[in-house]
Formats: C-alpha cells, structure tokens, sequence
C-alpha cells in the first residue's frame, strides 16, 4: 500500500477501503508516514469527506492507536458523558454524583482546561486534598465502592488523534464533521464506555456557532457510537450565554453542590435532569426517561446525591465538609460589582466573551502552561431575559487583583440591555437518537 495512491484516491472523491484507514493511521502513529502527506490526506477529507463506514472505521483505528481503558471489572453499563465544551459548563460535576446516587456507575476521566472552558479536574482541585493521581486499580475499586470515581486522562490515550490533531490545526483542516466526530468519539470509546451522552453545544460560546453546524456534528457523533455497538445519544444545548450563573473553579463547585441540593439555577438543573435521564436509561437503572427523571430529582429532595459526592470527595482525599460549609473554599480577595447603567431587560450575554473576561481573571488557562486561580470567577446576577433598573449588579466580579479595568469593559461589551423585552433562549434544542 502507498500513501501517495491514498491520497489520490481521496482527493478524486473516493471511498478508502478499512484497510486503508488502517495503514493511515499505524502510519501516523509509528510517525512511518510523513507529516506532508498526512496534512495532504487531511485536505483532501476536508473537501472530500468520509462516509459512515469510513468514519466508524477511522475512529476505531484511532481508539487501537493507543491505551484502551478496560473498565470489564465495574459491575454495570458504563454511560460516559461528553460536552463539546462551553463556559461555566458545571453538569459534569453535579451529574457525576446524581446519576451515580441511583446506581449507575461513572468511571470518568477528565482533562484541564483550556481558554475559557474549565476542566472538571481543575474545578474538584479547588477542594482542599483532592486528587486525581489514582492508579486504575484503586479507580475500578473506587467506581465499584461507591460508583463514582475521576481519574486524570491516560498520558497515552489516542495518540494518532493527538498527532492528526496537532496537524489540523496547523493546516486549517480542524474544522471538518468526519475529523472532529471521529476525533471526539474515540477519545470517549479508548476510556471504556459502553454507552454515550453527547452535550453538543451551540451558540456564541460553542465549537459550533449555529444550530445547523451543531446538528450535523451531533449526529455524526450517533452514527458512529451506533456503528461501532456503543448506544449513543445526543442533545443540542445553547451556549448563547453562559450556563448557570457560577463561572470559575471554586464558584462552580459551590453551584453544584447547590444543584445537587435541588436550590441551583434552572437552566443548569433543568440541562443536567435530562442528560441524567438518558445516562440512566442507557444503564438500565430506569424504563423510561420519566421514570429516571423521578428517581433523579428523589436523589436531590432525600439527599442521597448530596451525600454520594461526599462519600466521592472522602474517597480522592477531599475535604468533604466543604459540602456543608463551601465558605471553606478558596476566596478571592475583592467582590466587584459590575452595575447596569440604564434600565431595560437583558437582551444578550454573549458566552465567548464573558468566558474571556473570566480568563483574564485567571480562572481559565490562556495557554497549557498558566497557572489558573481557583477562588476567581464570575457570578451573573442576570440571564437573558431578565429585568433591570439602572445601579441593579449585573454581575459579581470575585478577583484577586484589584484593578480590573479590562475585565469590566469586556463584561459591558458583552451584556446588552434592551428596552423591549427579549425572547428567552431556547435550552435544548434537540435530541438525536
Ligand atoms: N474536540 C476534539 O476532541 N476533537 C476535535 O477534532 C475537535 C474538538
Ligand atoms: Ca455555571
């Protein structure tokens, strides 16, 4: 087989063989193959795309490429869950213990963040002692103990991902439906799970700004967790403004705990009810989607899921009593508000740029190598659609530097404040099955 004949057979609109895709991808990851036809080929799926066959094939090579995570000891359908990223996205720390409470295992590895989308590790290190350095051992005991248990990302995880990754972005190929679908899907798959839930966002604070985009992305992703026999379901979810109003590593963690007690923000709750539901009726802990969602919000009232991310925290060395007294969670030094300078209603909130100003902060990586802030962050006061008079604060600024000049005008840029009353953004859009 040669490399060269490949690229030529995709640039004239074919089909490659499963084979094909195969050799493609030992030679990215052997590094066999160089990095200029690599980049050609990546043009030419770009303009020429890939079938569902292709896709399904390119994601399970990419999967063998590296560490597969055998989680065959944990009793039970392990659902993993997936957002394609957003600000102050704070469902992952509160469905980890919700759906867990009820009895589906989540044996979930998790990144750091990058720019304005936090990393749930990042956000549990805000709890005194908490750590994710575990060996898979002690998770797979840990899941199987108290069914829930995050470990860090496998260092050798998907690396011809890793590889084609790092190329896309230097040859403007990133943005490609079978690249991104496959790229995203095998990381899940190579972690163990047996079954999806896909957050797909879509808006200004999204991967994918418009709703048609985030569709065709969301059911790429369907078709190859089905192709390759993982149950796989998707949202659509607006990321138009930020979700909740806690954005920042410390600010978030207080949000979830307030979700779990069933006192946290609509939207938020509202979004992690129904990703909850599908995770617990794609483990069979529930017949239907009403049924989970009872025994979701029962978890919330008795406070068995308030109790489940105790136990959680307890078991990766946390300070569980943070869970009662989140005062003892890192503190900026200043409380800033940030006033409305007119009356009206709040017309929009645009979720790219607050997540920047929070950036700025310090509570999101600018590049992989930042040292983020735990305790700074934003908390909104207003959501879109909400009134205001003129001195109301739209936002609560917790920094621990005192001059934050840029900060604030990034906040006024971002927050429109309209005479006439706005429609209320749509939460979820879609489902795609
Ligand atoms: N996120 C991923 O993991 N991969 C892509 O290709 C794009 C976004
Ligand atoms: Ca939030």
């Amino acid at each position: 087989m040669r490399i060269v004949d490949i690229i030529e057979r995709k640039r004239d609109g074919q089909q490659l063989s499963t084979e094909e895709i195969q050799f493609v991808i030992d030679g990215v990851t052997t590094a066999s193959i160089p990095d200029y036809q690599i980049s050609a080929l990546l043009m030419a799926i770009y303009f020429q795309g890939m079938n569902e066959r292709e896709r399904a094939d390119l994601t399970m090579a990419m999967v063998r490429s590296g560490d597969q995570i055998d989680l065959s000891e944990i009793k039970g359908i392990k659902v993993d869950k997936h957002s394609t990223g957003g600000v102050g996205d704070t469902t992952t720390l509160v469905l980890g213990p919700l759906v867990a409470s009820v009895g589906v295992p989540v044996a979930k590895m998790s990144g750091r963040g990058l720019g304005h989308t936090g990393g749930t590790i990042d956000k549990l290190e805000s709890i005194d002692g908490f750590h994710v350095e575990i060996d898979n051992r002690q998770f797979i005991q840990l899941v199987n103990e108290n069914k829930l248990a995050v470990i860090g990302q496998s260092g050798n995880l998907t690396p011809a991902d890793k590889k084609l990754y790092a190329l896309r972005d230097v040859t403007a190929t990133v943005n490609s439906i079978p690249l991104i679908a496959s790229s995203i899907m095998s990381k899940k798959i190579a972690a163990g799970a047996d079954a999806i839930v896909l957050d797909v966002k879509t808006g200004a604070g999204a991967f994918m700004k418009t709703l048609e985009d985030s569709r065709e992305l969301a059911k790429a992703m369907v078709k190859i967790g089905n192709n390759v026999r993982r149950k796989t379901m998707a949202i659509i979810s607006d990321m138009s403004q930020p979700l909740g109003y806690a954005i920042g590593n410390a600010l978030e963690v207080k949000e979830a705990i307030d979700t779990l007690k069933g006192e946290g923000p609509e939207d938020l709750t509202e979004l992690c009810l129904i990703l909850g539901s599908h995770m617990v009726v794609l483990s069979e802990k529930a017949d239907n989607l009403n049924e989970a969602r009872s025994l979701l919000e029962q978890a919330m009232k008795d406070g068995s899921a308030l109790q489940t991310l105790k136990t959680f925290l307890q078991a990766q060395g946390g300070d569980s009593s943070i869970v009662d007294y989140p005062e003892k969670l890192p503190q900026a030094k200043y409380k800033i508000e940030i006033p409305a300078l007119g009356d009206g209603y709040v017309s929009s909130m645009m979720a790219d740029h607050i997540g920047t100003a929070a950036m700025w902060l310090g509570a999101g990586r600018a590049t992989k190598d930042s040292v983020i802030d735990l305790a700074v962050g934003l908390h909104l006061n207003k959501k879109i659609g909400d009134q205001v008079k003129k001195g109301d604060s739209l936002v609560t600024i917790y920094s621990n530097q005192e001059d934050i000049k840029q900060v604030k005008e990034k906040l006024y840029q971002s927050i429109t404040i309209s005479k006439e009353k706005p429609p209320v953004p749509t939460l979820i859009y879609e489902e795609i099955t």
